[in-house]
Formats: structure tokens, sequence, C-alpha cells
């Protein structure tokens, strides 16, 4: 009798710690993503899969500044970086933080595809779909890398750093963190460290610029590191029906959006199991429509008239959606712009993709292709600098003889040139057009316009 009451006992014990654990579980192994209402919210803030594959645990993400940047730039924190950021949120545009065994901040594509532009005004906006111009990735994660491998980062440190923040964690959660998590973390930033330690032997990418595949190639296919460059400006996430089935990526080295979308998800992060695929569709059917930007100043509407005929003449064929070359790729002795991007995507890389057999899909469009596309140019004006490795900052400089165009300017600055077309680049880190991978040659079509018919043209850029 007295051993079934122990049993009952025991049982009744053990059933009301499931209640209680069960449901902490399942939400550590199946996290519910926050929902956003809006397609935009959407796409700025939502997961995509990435934190329970390679998020940071955010209650660490945040005593990271205080631990390792100097004393003058703690109070800026991480805005250093570039990052978007806008009031009433914690964490920038493009970084949601989802609960996977911990609150772990990610990454989704509004880190990149969501840029700010600053009128002469000084008036700034955010401008969702343009390429985010001052995100300095490659310092954010030279910071995560030093900062993480460093002796400062011990648990005894990062613990005291978050209790002076506030808001922090209980006394059961840091012995967890002590124990599990920030040891988890050290070993995770140094993988991801080594993963990345190719990007010290080749030119700094500046803001706006992230390498292309060289990242997927190591971490996704299991390539050692290749030797090639393809470090590229970040391009524009709008209206992008028109680009389906034509050529995606700066190289035209996919031609459907929806491979797009899902090979995107996975180089930034997610894994087979984690990434998000109805968020994926909700961003992929939201990007087919949004229509770019208009442009926020006024236009001469006389001069744009003319500068239509100009455009009908030396540009539409390639960039016009009717055009017989738009969204195919040209190829680079014709183009003749920096070669390094086309050569970094090896007929390997393409076969590696379309030999992958982890996911719940396949992909079969991936290849190898000789040269740049003939884009879009819908809200050009929100693109600069221009070309594949954002080489030439302006319109302008664009459509200036390749030889004159600037050999140095600066990257990074929100503040926008309305005469030229481009940004201002009163302040930023200098870009060089001398180092590999950022030649500014090529793409000459325009450039022997006479003066007044290059401000026609560039009026008339400016309504697309
Ligand atoms: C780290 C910055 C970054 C993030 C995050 C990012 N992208 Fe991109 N995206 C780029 C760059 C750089 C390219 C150009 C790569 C190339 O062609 O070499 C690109 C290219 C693209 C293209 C092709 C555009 C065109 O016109 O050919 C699409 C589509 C795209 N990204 C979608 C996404 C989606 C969807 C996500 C989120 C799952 C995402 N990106 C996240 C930087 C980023
Ligand atoms: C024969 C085809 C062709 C013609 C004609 C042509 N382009 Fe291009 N254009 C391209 C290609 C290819 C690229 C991509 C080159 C690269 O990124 O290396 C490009 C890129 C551009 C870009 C940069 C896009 C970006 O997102 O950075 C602009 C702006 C542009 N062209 C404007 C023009 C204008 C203006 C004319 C007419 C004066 C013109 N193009 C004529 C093929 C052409």
């Amino acid at each position: 009798m007295r051993r079934s009451q122990s049993f009952v006992r025991w049982a009744a014990w053990l059933c009301a710690a499931l209640v209680v654990a069960a449901p902490l579980a399942y939400q550590w192994l199946f996290p519910v993503p926050t929902h956003y209402a809006s397609d935009v919210e959407h796409f700025k803030y939502g997961s995509i899969g990435v934190e329970a594959a390679q998020g940071v645990p955010y209650e660490v993400w945040r005593t990271l500044p205080g631990l390792c940047l100097p004393l003058s730039e703690r109070a800026g924190g991480y805005s250093k970086f570039g990052f978007q950021w806008e009031l009433g949120h914690d964490t920038p545009v493009g970084m949601p933080v989802e609960t996977a065994l911990v609150p772990r901040i990610g990454v989704n594509c509004a880190m990149c595809h969501v840029g700010r532009i600053e009128g002469p005004d000084g008036v700034s906006q955010l401008v969702v779909g343009a390429p985010n111009t001052s995100l300095n990735l490659q310092a954010y994660l030279r910071f995560l890398f030093s900062c993480v491998g460093s002796d400062r980062f011990t648990a005894d440190a990062v613990l005291a750093e978050n209790a002076r923040l506030g808001d922090g964690l209980n006394a059961v959660q840091r012995l967890f963190y002590r124990s599990l998590i920030i040891p988890q973390m050290k070993t995770a930033i140094a993988t991801q460290a080594r993963e990345m330690a190719f990007m010290d032997s080749q030119p700094d990418w500046g803001p706006g610029r992230a390498p292309g595949f060289q990242p997927a190639k190591i971490q996704v296919l299991g390539m050692p590191f290749d030797g090639t460059l393809d470090i590229v400006d970040i391009p524009s996430l709008w209206a992008m029906e028109s680009h389906d089935g034509k050529g995606l990526h700066w190289d035209g080295a996919n031609t459907s959006l929806h491979e797009v979308f899902l090979s995107s998800g996975i180089g930034n992060g997610a894994s087979a199991s984690t990434i998000d695929l109805p968020s994926l569709a909700r961003n992929e059917a939201w990007a087919r429509k949004v229509p770019p930007p208009a442009y926020p100043w006024p236009i001469d509407k006389a001069q744009a008239q003319v500068g239509k005929a100009i455009y009908a003449a030396y540009c539409a064929s390639c960039h016009d959606t009717g055009g017989n070359r738009a969204g195919q790729v040209i190829p680079l002795r014709m183009v003749g712009t920096d070669r390094n991007r086309v050569d970094a995507f090896t007929p390997e890389t393409a076969q590696g993709f379309d030999d992958l057999p982890d996911y719940s899909w396949r992909y079969t469009g991936f290849r190898k292709t000789g040269g740049y596309v003939a884009v879009p140019l819908d809200g050009i004006w929100a693109r600069a600098p221009y070309l594949h490795n954002g080489s030439v900052p302006t319109l302008a400089a664009l459509l200036t003889p390749p030889s004159s165009r600037p050999a140095h300017f600066l990257r990074g600055s929100p503040r926008y040139d309305p005469v030229d077309v481009g940004f201002a680049g009163n302040t930023g880190a200098e870009f060089d057009t001398s180092q590999p991978g950022n030649a500014a040659t090529g793409h000459d079509w325009g450039t022997d316009l006479s003066e007044p018919e290059k401000r026609q043209l560039i009026e008339y850029l400016k309504t697309l």
C-alpha cells in the first residue's frame, strides 16, 4: 500500500514537472516567431529562421560594446557599424530576436536590403528595398570575432556588464549562461572567424559591400577558399517580378527568383531544419510587387522629356523591360567592367549548389556565365554607388569616360547629391579603385554624349 502511494506521489510530481517543462521544451525546439501584421514590418523585423542555427545570444550580444569598444564609442554601441535603427526598437532593422533555448539575435534580408537616404536639407528617410550603403558588415564581424575571441570575454565580465545594463538575467539564468551559453558562443564565434579568415587576405569591403558567394562556398558548399575575389555592392530588392526568369545576381548566376530567395536564406545562416519557408515566401511575394521608391525631390520635366529620347537611343535596348538584351548577361569583353566577380563564381560553385542534397528542395538554376546582367534601372537614383562593385559614385561619373572617373571617393554617408545623382561622399570610408576587384573601368555607353545631353539623360533617369 505504502509503495503504491509513493508511486502515485512520484507520478504526480512527474506529471506536474512535465506540464511545466513541456511547453518550455516545445518552445526551445520549435520557437514560434513573432508575427507582424504588415509585410514591410515583417520584411524589416521578421525572422527567416537564422536565429536557432546561427543567432548570437542576445543577452550576451548587448554586453559586447561595453566589454570591447573604446570608452569614447561605448555610448553609440553598435550604431558605428552603420546598421539602420528605428525609434522604439531594441535592435537594428534586419536583426530579429527569437528564442531558441535563449533569445538569440539573427539576421534577415533587411539588414542589407534596407537603406537610408538623407536629403540636402539633412532630413533622412529609410528606403525599404534599397541597398544599405552605410552598413560596414566586415567591421561588425571583425568586432564580434575579436571581442569574443579576446581575454575580455569571460563569463564574469559578460555577466557583470549584463547586470550593469539592467533588465537582464536572473540568478538561475546566470548559472545557465555561465555553464553553457557563454562557452558555446565562444566556440561558435571562433568557428565563424576561421571560416571568414579569407577576408583578411583581400581588400576591405567598406560600407555597403559584401562578398557575393565566398562565405557560402566555404560554409554551405564546404569548398576550400579558392583565392577568388567577389566583393560586390548590395543590389536593390524591389519589383523583383521583372527579374524572375532573367539574370539574377550581378553575373546572372541564377534565373529563378525563388531559388535566389532560398539560397539567400541559407547563405545568411538558416539551416535545412531552421529555415522559415513561409516567412521567406511572404518576403518573396512582397518583393515581387513592391514598387521602386519615387525620386523625392523636384525633377525638370522638360529636360527629362528630352532625356527620354536619349535613353531610348543609347540605353533602352539593354535596360528597358522591353529591350532585347534586358535582363540578359552581357559578355565581359563587351561591358568591360571589373572581371573578378564573374571569375569568382566558378563552374564548380554552380555544380556545388545544384548537387546539394540537404534540403526539402533541390537547386536546378545555378549556372556559370561570362559577364554581367543588364539590370532594369528602376529606382536607379537610390542605388548608388553604381556597377556591380560599387566603383562609380554617381550617375554623372558613370557617364564620364572610365579614365576620368574618380579614382578615390568616400562611401558610407547617406547624404544625397541630387545634381550628379548619388551619395555626396562627404564622410565615410575611402574607396580606392586601384585595389583588386574595385576597377571603375568599362560601361562606357553614353560617355560620348555632350554635357547638356548627359544632364537631360540624368534628369530622365530620376523618373525611373
Ligand atoms: C549581408 C548582406 C545581405 C543580406 C543579409 C541579404 N542579401 Fe541579398 N544580396 C546581397 C548581395 C551583396 C547581393 C549580390 C550578390 C552577387 O550577385 O554577387 C545580393 C543579391 C540578392 C538578390 C539578387 C538581386 C538581383 O537583382 O539580381 C536577391 C533576390 C536577394 N539578394 C535577396 C535576398 C534575400 C531574400 C535575403 C534574405 C533571405 C537577402 N538577400 C539577404 C546582400 C545581402
Ligand atoms: C549593351 C548593353 C548596355 C547598354 C547599351 C547600356 N548598359 Fe548600362 N549596364 C549594362 C550592364 C551589363 C551593366 C552591369 C555592369 C556591371 O555591373 O559590371 C550595366 C549597369 C548600368 C548601371 C548600374 C546599375 C547598378 O545597379 O549599379 C547604370 C546606372 C547603367 N547601366 C546605366 C546605363 C545608361 C544610362 C545607358 C545609356 C547611356 C546604359 N546603361 C547603356 C549594360 C548596358
